[in-house]
């Protein structure tokens, strides 16, 4: 029986994604691409609902957050200047015997954990993706496919500034794909060639740095607790001086314990100054803020909190996974899956489900559904199901996490009622038809 995430093996979530519809492998008919995997139709949804999520509380419940949506390929100098050109490398060994290739500081041993080989000396792999830009491949410029979105941000820097005038400290947030041509992959969604992140890079004068580095820390930390996650799972660590990426002064990353131990889902640097000053003497424009308190150009230090959406879909799936004992219809017990996940985050709101499929109930049940599912109050994806037993269909939708199902049955064409169910703990309330939408959102909201 598993309680909570912790003890829910990978397996179990890879085949509940691939049987319910939330993450496939890429060109699977194909025999797949290693590491490459596509969202399906209920992990679209999720996705979409941590994005919003993120978005609404990082930058429209704020005064100090502004939005940006910078392309993906950039002037291969920006790359240059920010230092990815030199320094985005791993070390890489290969083995001498059967050749596969590892990242060193990922490795427990001196030999090949695959065949016990010896491995060769480390040699610094870079992990930006090129490619040409332009028709003609000998002419054409090379370009990168970014490895984070944070430097169309600090390019824009002084754009931002003129367009919004916003004052330090500010930040800007960003929701974008990145690439990197990782040594080792896998964990499922946990590290790939190609993510989508959650960036914020937010500038500061200069010595209140440290102090803000710790609230961006404690309000990250909130925003995975107030969607559910259960906070022992949860710690802060510190990178070790040799971790560091080139551009920081300091990073803790946010780790959650997967059921193969602590991982990274999160990391909050405090990049200093590094990038608008690179940038600077790169491109010969000055980005640099005029504080008009000192009367004074200052160039601002950037926190930065960085998140990989993927990371996040799969942590709160393992959160989230519990199998209870739960009785029958016919007074027995069956084992009982369910995603106990926060309803902002649940790919299927509310479920319609009519008991059955007669004729007289159809009508009904499908007046029920486009009443819910175009009243505009439910903020996501409303399913109707009608095939299966009645039983049989919540137990697909607790799988999937839907934290409501509504019933339609015989007795609703005579009282203009329907039944609420709720997931977690299978309560049933009859309510009138008319007041269903508001019941609903008074539900999602109470359960949020
Ligand atoms: N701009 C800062 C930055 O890129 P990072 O720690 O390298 O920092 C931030 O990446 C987050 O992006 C990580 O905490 C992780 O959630 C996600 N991430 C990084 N590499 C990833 C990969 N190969 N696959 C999936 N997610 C990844």
């Amino acid at each position: 029986m598993v309680d909570s995430g912790a003890e829910v093996n990978l397996e179990t979530i890879v085949s509940l994604c691939k049987r319910r519809g939330f993450v496939f492998q890429s060109s699977e008919i194909y025999g797949g691409l290693a590491s490459s995997w596509d969202f399906g139709p209920l992990g679209v949804e999720m996705v979409r609902n941590i994005k919003d999520h993120w978005w609404k509380t990082m930058v429209w419940s704020r005064n100090d957050m502004v939005g940006l949506d910078a392309a993906i390929f950039m002037h291969p100098d920006a790359w240059r200047a920010s230092g990815h050109v030199d320094n985005f490398s791993d070390p890489l060994v290969e083995c001498k015997d059967c050749r596969r290739r590892f990242r060193e500081d990922h490795l427990d041993g001196p030999r090949c954990p695959e065949c016990n080989g010896k491995l060769s000396e480390a040699r610094q792999f870079n992990m930006m993706f090129k490619t040409f830009m332009g028709p003609i491949e000998e002419q054409a410029t090379t370009v990168y496919l970014r490895p984070e979105t944070a430097q169309g941000i600090f390019v824009n820097f002084n754009n931002v500034v003129t367009a919004t005038r916003k004052r330090l400290p500010f930040g800007i947030a960003q929701i974008g794909k990145a690439f990197r041509n990782e040594i080792t992959t896998g964990n499922f969604i946990f590290r790939n060639r190609e993510f989508e992140m959650l960036e914020i890079e937010y500038f500061v004068k200069p010595g209140e740095d440290e102090q803000v580095h710790q609230q961006w820390m404690d309000d990250c930390i909130k925003w995975y607790t107030d969607l559910g996650i259960d906070r022992d799972r949860l710690r802060l660590r510190a990178h070790e001086d040799n971790e560091l990426s080139h551009y920081a002064k300091a990073t803790y990353d946010i780790e959650y314990r997967y059921p193969w131990g602590w991982g990274e889902i999160m990391g909050i640097a405090n990049r200093t100054d590094f990038d608008l000053e690179a940038h600077t003497e790169a491109s010969g424009q000055a980005l640099s803020y005029f504080d008009p308190e000192s009367n004074e150009h200052i160039v601002p230090y950037v926190i930065e909190p960085s998140a990989g959406i993927g990371r996040a879909v799969m942590t709160f799936l393992i959160d989230a996974y519990a199998e209870e004992e739960a009785p029958t219809a016919s007074g027995k017990t069956e084992t009982r899956v369910l995603l106990k996940l926060h309803p902002d985050l649940a790919p299927v709101k509310v479920a319609v489900l009519p008991l059955s499929r007669n004729e007289k109930l159809a009508p009904l049940a499908q007046r029920v559904f486009e009443t819910v599912q175009r009243s505009g109050w439910i903020k996501g994806y409303v399913q109707f199901d009608d095939t299966q037993s009645i039983g049989r269909r919540y137990r697909r939708q607790d799988e999937v996490g839907t934290p409501l199902c509504v019933t339609v049955d015989f007795d609703s064409l005579d009282d203009d009622a329907v039944t609420i169910r709720e997931r977690d703990t299978m309560n049933q309330v009859r309510v009138s038809i008319d007041s269903l939408v508001d019941e609903l959102v008074r539900k999602l909201e109470q359960s949020g």
